[in-house]
């Protein structure tokens, strides 16, 4: 095989793409705000180091979004939802930010009296602050993953920090808020509210938020050139315009930096739910050995096992509510939820040359033989051995992960039911065979060099956490006492550098200690 070099702007953009997903945000927004970030960036004069932490900081803001997400979900609902009113709000305005909760919570809980409306409202800030911690956290660690800088990686540390010092989690003021964020935020505003409102409505919200959500001095200069900044900015971006607007040197990675990439997508997609927890990672694994075991060139299973660290990104789009109810889909959730494999594919698809092949895997790994498949309904003639390899893989290994629905079968249950969608003409003999054979080897696991010196009890606990156990669930579950359990939290979060749940659980699973069978949900 040739060497391979992909662009890092070409992951940005896929992750960019996913994170517009995750906070229902439309088509193309992170890179429509990248570009006038960088025309901004531009007009300032601002040198090439500083345009290139605009350029990360733009297409990566939201990156961490998926951290702790279920704690979203349980409280306000549909998070998405959620995201998509925070965008719009004032967000150091009280009235604003009860608004908003009251709303989610009425949309959530019809029932709910006005006065417990009134007190979950109250009660909102112990849920969100640890959580905007989380992401942040989180997004310095996936940027951390595919090589930025450390410069970028702490900028992702501030998204949601403001001029004014009422931003979140820090409370930051005035130039402790690092000009490559203030100019982000400043143009991820100006094109969601140009999106709702219009321009004009725009120009006058940014006028009234100058000195307080946004740097005087940057606010005064974008109004001072706004007309001729958003200047189409409403329009469909491509690749190329993203590709050209990366400041010099350009970032290119080869096939060792394209798999840590990957993987950082496959974690970020994971951690959303702790009932994914480690599932692309096992998908990926599986359809590789596999692919292996039938044979297939080297090629074929590089972009197999990448389509399977992948394949789950379009799910993105469907909030975690709805993955996390137990009972049945509305049919208009089905629908949405049968998209996944689109979205995933407009996500890789966008990537140059191997980024198409992932993704037209990535699109048929719901797909069956028979046509009963989904979204497209491709037929046995469409799937490449790679593809039917992959789709058996998921297959197998959804069948033995635990959803709220319904609980994961035994790896004997699970082969029994792959077999039957084989005999049923929708899964292929060969590749389900091969997955069966391959099923038993062990995934990738950590060594203890790798793991800080954490003792092995504080392994356990770090195991549980992740999984979405609270402190006091993990000492029940080791029959040991909550403050035991604390301390042990405590001593592994120091030990690994992180300092929230979601940096402990995006560790875990980065080096391979999320396990089936210990998870929450
Ligand atoms: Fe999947
Ligand atoms: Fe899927």
């Amino acid at each position: 095989m040739a060497a391979l070099a992909v662009r890092r702007a070409d992951f940005l953009m896929t992750l960019a793409y996913a994170t517009d997903l995750a906070t229902g945000h439309t088509r193309d927004f992170a890179l429509r705000s990248c570009v006038l970030a960088m025309r901004l960036a531009e007009t300032a004069g601002l040198d090439e180091q500083m345009r290139r932490s605009v350029y990360h900081q733009a297409l990566l803001r939201h990156v961490g979004c998926n951290a702790d997400t279920h704690l979203l979900a349980a409280a306000f609902g549909n998070e998405i939802a959620l995201h998509q009113d925070y965008a719009l709000i004032d967000r150091g305005n009280i009235a604003e930010i009860r608004a908003m909760f009251a709303r989610a919570l009425t949309r959530t809980f019809p029932t709910m009296s006005p006065a417990e409306v009134d007190n979950a409202v109250a009660e909102a800030r112990t849920v969100t602050v640890p959580v905007l911690a989380g992401c942040c956290e989180v997004a310095q660690m996936i940027a951390g993953r595919i090589g930025l800088s450390l410069e970028a990686c702490e900028n992702l540390g501030q998204p949601y920090e403001r001029w004014d010092g009422l931003g979140l989690p820090l409370g930051l003021k005035g130039d402790a808020v690092r000009l490559p964020v203030r100019i982000v935020a400043l143009a991820q505003d100006a094109v969601v509210l140009t999106e709702h409102h219009g321009f004009e409505e725009m120009i006058a919200i940014i006028t009234k938020r100058s000195g307080s959500a946004y740097d005087p001095e940057l606010a005064n200069f974008f109004l001072a050139h706004a007309e001729r900044l958003m200047v189409g900015i409403d329009g469909p971006v491509d690749r190329e315009t993203i590709l050209a607007l990366e400041p010099l040197p350009h970032a290119v990675l080869g096939e060792d930096a394209c798999e840590e990439a990957y993987l950082a997508i496959a974690d970020m997609i994971d951690m959303r739910m702790p009932f994914t927890f480690g599932h692309s990672r096992a998908v990926a694994e599986l359809a590789h050995a596999a692919g292996k075991h039938m044979g297939l060139p080297a090629s074929d299973m590089r972009d197999v096992r990448w389509a399977g660290y992948t394949h789950d990104i379009g799910e993105l789009a469907v909030p975690v509510a709805t993955w996390m109810r137990a009972g049945a889909l509305t049919q208009r959730e089905t629908d949405e939820a049968r998209l996944h494999p689109y979205h995933g594919e407009r996500a890789l698809a966008s990537m140059g040359g191997e980024g198409k092949e992932v993704a037209a895997l990535v699109l048929r790994h719901h797909e069956h033989l028979d046509g009963s498949g989904y979204h497209r309904y491709a037929r046995g003639n469409d799937l490449s051995p790679a593809a039917r390899v992959l789709a058996a893989a998921e297959a197998f290994q959804t069948a033995r992960e635990a959803r709220p629905h319904r609980a994961g079968l035994s790896d004997a249950a699970a082969a029994a039911k792959l077999r039957g969608a084989v005999k049923e003409g929708k899964l292929c003999a060969e590749a389900v065979e091969a997955v069966l054979t391959c099923a038993g080897q062990p995934a990738r696991r950590a060594t203890a060099e790798r793991l800080a010196g954490l003792t092995p009890r504080e392994i356990e606990v770090l195991r549980l956490i992740a999984a979405g156990h609270t402190a006091k669930e993990a000492a029940r579950l080791l029959e040991i006492a909550p403050k035991t359990a604390d301390n042990h939290i405590q001593n592994l979060y120091s030990k690994i550098g992180v300092t929230t749940r979601a940096g402990a659980a995006l560790y875990a699973l980065e080096r391979g200690l999320v396990q089936q069978g210990i998870h929450a949900a």
